[in-house]
């Protein structure tokens, strides 16, 4: 039997892979009167935590595409009441024909990629989010080109997000420098894998030297879900806010972008994310073309390689 599409980590794709499925992203986007390339296929929307993007983005994508969307939540299902991840997984594949996961621990996320006998989608985990960052690379792609040796600056808490930014500078080869608290950086062994793989990025304490020149400036929340401990969090992020001085530091004509939700006054400041440079809703929208074409992949439909 031909090994499952599973999407689970950009790390675990090869850069042709990845390639192939952003552009079928775009073709996708510019013919959005496309529909029903996957008809009557079914997808199972899995959450152990809240969305508003990923959950309508992928309801939305299967419906355009021909199929449609079930969705389990933690409350209302049996994985809330300790029914298995595994169990769950060897239940749905007998249902659904794809199932995305949004779950804290990333093992519960390959627990439900072994034990599923149809491919497994990550819709974020404590550790990535890596459909998000495929429609922030094509986002990047339709403001500034060719994102292949660009540069890209991290300033705020080295999250999930930002864990996913460090697999795609590896895999689309452009430059990406961190800037966070010593206490909120990223594992060392994600960096020890990106260095080994040939990959472009720093870390620092400093965001002012990681903005400087920057093509684009991305941050994220400072406190996820599930994160505690808010008010030593938010007194060590204060100094790697993007507010319109550390803006200014990148390029003239850097964007910025943040996955949302956003908090003005944390993270960023409203006259940076409402402001010009500003792309987060474009951003947002491109999930629905990039999650596609996610599917259409994991489905075997769209004629990209494994
Ligand atoms: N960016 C993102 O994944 O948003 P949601 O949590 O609303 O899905
Ligand atoms: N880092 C955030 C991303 C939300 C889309 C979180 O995990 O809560």
């Amino acid at each position: 039997m031909a090994e499952l599409r599973h999407f689970l980590d950009l790390d675990r794709l090869d850069s042709a892979t990845l390639r192939g499925i952003l552009d079928v992203a775009v073709t996708l986007k510019s013919n959005a009167s496309d529909r029903a390339l996957l008809p009557g296929r079914t997808l199972a929307l899995v959450f152990e935590k809240p969305s508003t993007r990923t959950r309508i983005s992928f309801e939305v994508a299967i419906q355009q595409l021909g199929g449609h969307a079930v969705v389990l939540d933690q409350s209302g299902s049996q994985l809330g009441r300790g029914e298995t991840v595994a169990d769950t997984a060897r239940v749905l594949s007998q249902y659904v024909d794809v199932i995305m996961l949004r779950t804290s621990a990333p093992e519960n996320l390959l627990e439900m990629a072994d034990a599923a006998s149809v491919p497994v989608i990550n819709g974020l985990t404590n550790a990535s989010h890596p459909c998000q960052i495929m429609a922030d690379v094509m986002t990047f792609e339709e403001h500034k080109g060719p994102i292949a040796g660009k540069a890209v600056a991290w300033s705020g808490d080295s999250n999930n997000v930002a864990a996913s930014w460090v697999h795609a500078a590896v895999k689309f080869e452009f430059e990406l420098r961190l800037a966070s608290p010593v206490s909120l950086q990223l594992a060392p062994a994600l960096l020890d894998w990106a260095h080994s793989n040939g990959g472009r990025v720093t870390v620092s304490d400093d965001p002012n030297a990681a903005v400087d020149g920057a093509d684009c400036v991305v941050t994220d929340t400072w406190f996820s879900m599930g994160d505690d401990q808010i008010e030593e969090r938010r007194s060590l992020l204060e100094p790697y806010r993007i507010d319109t001085a550390l803006m200014a530091r990148a390029k003239d004509d850097a964007i910025f972008m943040h996955c949302l939700p956003a908090h003005r006054g944390d993270e960023v400041d409203s006259e940076v994310i409402d402001g010009p440079q500003s792309v987060v809703w474009r951003e947002a929208g491109n999930r629905l073309p990039a999650q596609k074409s996610i599917l259409m992949w994991c489905l075997g439909e769209g004629g990209i390689d494994a």
